[in-house]
Parts: C-alpha cells; structure tokens; sequence
C-alpha cells in the first residue's frame, strides 16, 4: 500500500498540520505530507515546513494577482508534489474552481465548532468561540468536513463533541477545541489511508439528503 500524498494549504500558525505530520512521523498515520502552499509568507506554517523539510510555495494574490492564474498556480502545484489529499489547515481563503474540481472529494477542512452551527462566513478564529459561548452551549468540538464551493458548508465528515464550562472564556474553549483537532484530523485521514472512509461515497450518500451537511443535534 502506497503512503497517501497530502498537501497542505495554511496561514497561520499550522498547529494542525503539525499534528499531521507528526502522525505521518510516528507511523500512526499512514500518509506523507508533501507540500505547503500559504498565501502568507511569513506564517508559522511556512517555518514549521522548513523545519520538516517539507516543500512550501508562497501562492496569493502578491504573486499572482489574477484570481484564475492563482488558482491554476495552486492546483498545479499540488499535482506537481503528486498530493491525493488537501487539507486545509487555517487557510483564510476560497479555493478557485480548477483546483476545486482536480480535487473533487479529496480537499478537506477543519472547523474549530459544530458546524452546521456556527460556521460560514465570518465564522472564523476566535469569533466562532465567541459565538458558541454567547449562545449558551454546553457541546462545542471540531468538524472535519469536504470543501466545496461555499464556506463550511460541504458534506461532514467527522465531528467530536468537548464540553463548555461554566466560566470558560474564548481562550479555554479555543485551547480545548484545538486539542481535539489535533487528534481528529490525523485519525480521519488514517481513515482515508486505509480505506476504512470511502470520500466519494460519503459525497454521494449526501447529495440524498435535502441539505448540504448532516445537522448537529445539541442532545447528541
Ligand atoms: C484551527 O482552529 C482550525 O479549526 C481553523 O483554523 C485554526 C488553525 O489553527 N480552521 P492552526 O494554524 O492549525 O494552529
């Protein structure tokens, strides 16, 4: 069996893309992490790279202004690298339609809530914490979902619930969501690299439901 190729998009810290390769690195992922494209040249991702020793490109709008070329210049680059998988990792833009549609089922995302709940645009960085916590829940967690078109709103892939106390505060509820996310990411691509979860099928199964990803119960 063929170690699955993933590249990454980030750009920010890259916190969960360390938690990735770190899987890849201790064998509990069965995957090689084999590119970093950031539109911030100077993030934390890019150095975590260089340390790894993983090829990283700087693609945005300061290298290519033009929308489609920067969206060619990114799928390019991941076929190039020979990535199957894309993860976003705190990416902070749209994906454009070439790239979109070379990856099609294989570009996936980690959302720091329970999405349908507390996603789309906007719904970014600590305002997602924020939100959770002025609406009074006691679940939040990580969404690992596909990438289509439209913010946060592709078929869901895997969700884990973390409880909300009393007195939390944005810091608490984001340090305890992101540590679920460093554990949820890496397993559900082992998922993918065994063939345990099946990305096609699970797109299919949900264009039978009448909306985009499966609602989130709060009894759940
Ligand atoms: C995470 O909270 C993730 O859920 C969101 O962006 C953040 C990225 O953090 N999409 P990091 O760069 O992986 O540390």
């Amino acid at each position: 069996m063929n170690r699955l190729r993933l590249g990454f998009l980030a750009s920010h810290g890259g916190s969960n893309m360390q938690a990735i390769i770190d899987a890849c690195r201790h064998g509990t992922l069965y995957a090689e992490p084999c590119v970093l494209i950031s539109n911030n040249s100077r993030s934390g991702a890019m150095e975590r790279a260089a340390r790894e020793g993983i090829p990283a490109r700087h693609l945005s709008s300061v290298t290519h202004p033009e929308p489609e070329a920067l969206d060619r210049a990114i799928m390019e680059t991941l076929q190039h690298y020979g990535a199957e998988i894309i993860c976003l990792a705190g990416y902070m833009r749209k994906l454009g339609p070439q790239t979109l549609n070379a990856y099609k089922n294989r570009v996936l995302n980690i959302h720091p809530a329970l999405l349908p709940r507390f996603g789309g645009q906007g719904f970014y960085g600590e305002r997602v914490h924020a939100a959770v916590l002025a609406a009074g829940e006691r679940k939040s967690g990580p969404t690992v979902h596909l990438v289509d078109a439209h913010y946060d709103q592709g078929p869901i892939v895997a969700q884990r619930r973390v409880p909300v106390y009393t007195g939390d505060t944005v810091e608490t509820l984001a340090a305890r969501v992101l540590e679920e996310e460093h554990r949820i990411y890496p397993e559900t691509l082992q998922r993918i690299a065994t063939g345990e979860l099946d990305l096609d099928a699970l797109a299919a199964a949900d264009r039978t439901q009448s909306h985009g990803n499966a609602p989130y119960n709060p009894e759940d």
